[in-house]
Order: C-alpha cells, then structure tokens, then sequence
C-alpha cells in the first residue's frame, strides 16, 4: 500500500501529473492468483497490454510469469526483457503477413483467432505449431467495449467453424498444441468464466486435437472500481476452476498446462495517478475542478464511462464538497468524475485518481502535444524505478522528424 504522504512527496520530488505503481500490490495480486488456482501446471501470462511499465514487468518476470503480447513490438518487448519465447503467446487479431512473419520469425507460439489466417498459414508454414482461438460465446466483462465474445465481436473462430479449422489443421499438417478463449475484461459473473471454460473444454477431445500442450482461459478477472463493488472471491473461483479442468484432464487422459491472461487484476489497483487541481470554478453553482493532467493520459472515464476513486491527498479531512474534475484538454468531455463528493479541494491541491494502474498509460496518447507523465514504481515505501519525464522539446523533436520523412 502507498500512503497519502509518500504519493505527495513523490510528486514534490518528480512534478506533476505522476503515475505511481506499487510493485508490492502487483506481486500481491500475482501470488494470490497462484494460491488459488492450485494446479501443477498454471502458467500466469501477463497481458502487457495492461500496463507495460519496465520496473513492473520485471518484477513479474522474476516472479516467474509469461506474456500475452498483442503486437510485434509487445513481443519484441518481452524478449528484450528477458522472457523466454516459449514463455509468451502472440494473440494479435487482424494479423497481416509482415506482422505474422515478423513474429514467427521469434519462436514465438502463434494464436491463430480466423480462418482466413488458419488457412494461410496452412499453406505457407505447413506443419507448424500453433494454438487456435476459438469464440466462447459467453458475452461478459465490465463494459460493452471490452466483451471480446459473442455474436458481435471480431474476435476467434466461431465454434460452428470448428469443422473447418480441423480441416484446414488437417490439410497444412499443423500441430494444435493449445486452445484459447477470452470472454472480456471485467467479467462480472464467476458463472460466465466456468461457461466459457466448458464450452473450450468440449472441443478439446483427443479425437479434434491429439496433440494438446494447454488451454488458455484469457483474462478478464475482476477488479473493485466503484466504492459498492464486490472483490472477485479467489478463492473459491480458482478451487472450481481446477476441479473442472482436472475433471477434463482426465477425458482427455492426459495432464495439461492451464494459462490465464490477467491484466486488470495484476496491475490496476497498483497505480495512482497524481495531478494539481490548479483552477477551481464556480459555474453558477456548479464546482470544476480543474487538474493538470486529462483524459488522453487517463482515458477510461471517458471513453467507457468508467468509474476511477479520486481522493484529495493534500486535504483529506476536508469537508465532502461535489465537484466536476476535469482536466486540462480542450474538450468538454475531458471529465475524470462528474459531481462527485471529495474532501474540499482548494487549488494547489494534489488529488490521486485511484486504479490507476491498468489501461491507463497503456492508452495513453499525447493529444495536444501534452506529453505522457513519469512513472514511479515503489517497493516497500521506496522508488525503485521509473520512467523521467520528457524535458522540454523532446516530444517535438520526434514529431518534427515524423513530418519531414512524410515530406520525403
Ligand atoms: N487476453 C486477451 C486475449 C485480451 O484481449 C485481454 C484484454 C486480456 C487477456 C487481459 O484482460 P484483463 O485481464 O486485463 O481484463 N481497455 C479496457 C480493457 C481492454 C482489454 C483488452 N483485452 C479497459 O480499460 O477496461
């Protein structure tokens, strides 16, 4: 846990807007996944798409963790980390052939989630290993946005494909050595994880694919946001999950490794973004809180309504007043919490917008040239690494040569 007064004086030290990591709540979150999904084979795989702060990978790494890379420069970033190949899985969707040749290149085990892509891998790699992505048709997760299943989304093989795909495994002579599904992010309901499992776990007979390594159940374990939020119950989730896959490892005789692709869980509740409410104003009767960071640096407000606990760190104990906080964007939407009750703040406050720690810097961008905040990763109380601000003219010095290459 970081305290209040640990998070302003890093903000004294390193300015602001600030992202602040805890590294112990990482390892926290990551030992609690291993203590309840007791199985011999696990494999946590960390979807680095989440948060891909250098110090905090690097604690997963060592604390023995693989990766679930999306992109080929995810990939080449793991690698360069020091993960083995055989410890990250690519499941990048809408592949194109330079991106899928640049990957297979690596060593790097494939997740392949359409036909089209199956098809042409048939043919040009015959008889190469892969895994396949299948659609659980379970539609859950913590927005619209980030359900990754059912009949409206883009993502793995339908199902009812399933008598293609082993056609086309077939013909190119290609070895299925794991199978994958991912429901979506923020799965509210334990039942929609058990469904999904099952729905992988009935194709995954020795007669479709004799030649299993693992199954891949993805991400998705929930996160408390909103103050009335129930906590995912582990434990109980992870003891039936391995009863259930123990129960198929045993139809299809042999044992498996089982991965999970968390992201939110690992990383969200460790960070906090700290910014200075600079402007206070009363719009006839309506309080904005003005901050010096905004929504391309935290985007999830407003891009999935989401809600993210703001707390005034400078004046805790102050009386609740509402306010609107907003950041320093040039859109009406750049809102981190609409009429909220927060201690008063008072300009020159530093306030911290919790959870900060998924989908956060990940997504961030630099819309209105405001370049991206540092980021401090803390370990029991101490900075232990980071990422230091841009100095002055850096960000321009990389745009400016963007536009004289497209000149060319
Ligand atoms: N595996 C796959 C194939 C995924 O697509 C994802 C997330 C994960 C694992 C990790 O899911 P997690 O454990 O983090 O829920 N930007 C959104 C979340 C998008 C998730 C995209 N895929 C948000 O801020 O809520």
């Amino acid at each position: 846990m970081i305290s209040n007064e640990l998070l302003v004086s890093l903000a004294g030290k390193y300015g602001t807007p600030l992202f602040v990591y805890d590294g112990d709540t990482m390892l926290d979150r990551y030992n609690a996944i291993k203590e309840a999904i007791r199985h011999p084979g696990l494999r946590i795989q960390y979807a680095m798409k989440a948060n891909y702060s250098v110090g905090l990978i690097k604690l997963l790494r060592a604390a023995g963790s693989g990766i679930d890379a999306v992109s080929p420069n995810e990939v080449d970033f793991a690698l360069r980390l020091g993960f083995p190949s055989d410890r990250i899985v690519y499941t990048a969707n809408n592949m194109g052939d330079a991106e899928f040749e640049r990957v297979f290149e690596t060593g790097v085990l494939m997740n392949i989630g359409s036909l089209s892509r199956l098809r042409k891998t048939a043919e040009r790699h015959p008889g190469m290993r892969l895994c396949l992505r299948f659609n659980p048709d379970v539609v859950d997760g913590d927005s619209e946005h980030t359900m990754t299943a059912g009949a409206l989304t883009k993502f793995g093989i339908p199902m009812s494909d399933l008598p293609a795909a082993l056609e086309l495994v077939r013909k190119g002579h290609l070895h299925v050595v794991g199978l994958h599904e991912h429901t979506g992010s923020g799965i509210q309901h334990a039942g929609s994880v058990y469904l999904a499992m099952e729905r992988l776990m009935s194709i995954a007979t020795r007669e479709n694919f004799p030649e299993l390594e693992f199954l891949d159940f993805g991400g998705g374990f929930k996160v408390p946001y909103k103050p009335d939020d129930h906590a995912l119950d582990l434990v109980s989730l992870g003891s039936e999950i391995v009863s259930r896959f123990t129960a198929f490892e045993k139809s299809y005789g042999r044992e498996l490794k089982i991965l999970f692709e968390p992201g939110k869980f690992l990383s969200a509740e460790c960070g906090h973004l700290v910014a200075e409410v600079n402007t206070i104003k009363d719009n006839r009767g309506r309080l904005i809180a003005g901050c010096n960071s905004g929504f391309p640096q935290l985007i999830r407000p407003m891009l999935y309504g989401a809600y993210h606990r703001i707390d005034n760190i400078s004046n805790p104990d102050g009386r609740p007043v509402v306010y609107d906080v907003c950041g320093n964007i040039c859109e009406s939407g750049d809102r981190f919490a609409e009429q909220r009750e927060i201690p008063e703040i008072r300009e020159g406050d530093l306030i911290a917008i919790r959870n900060a720690g998924a989908y956060c810097y990940s997504m961030g961008g630099v819309y209105n040239l405001r370049e991206m905040p540092p980021e401090v990763v803390v370990r029991d109380g101490n900075a232990v690494a980071g990422r230091r601000r841009l100095e002055r003219g850096e960000l321009l010095d990389i745009i400016c040569n963007e536009s004289w290459e497209a000149q060319k």
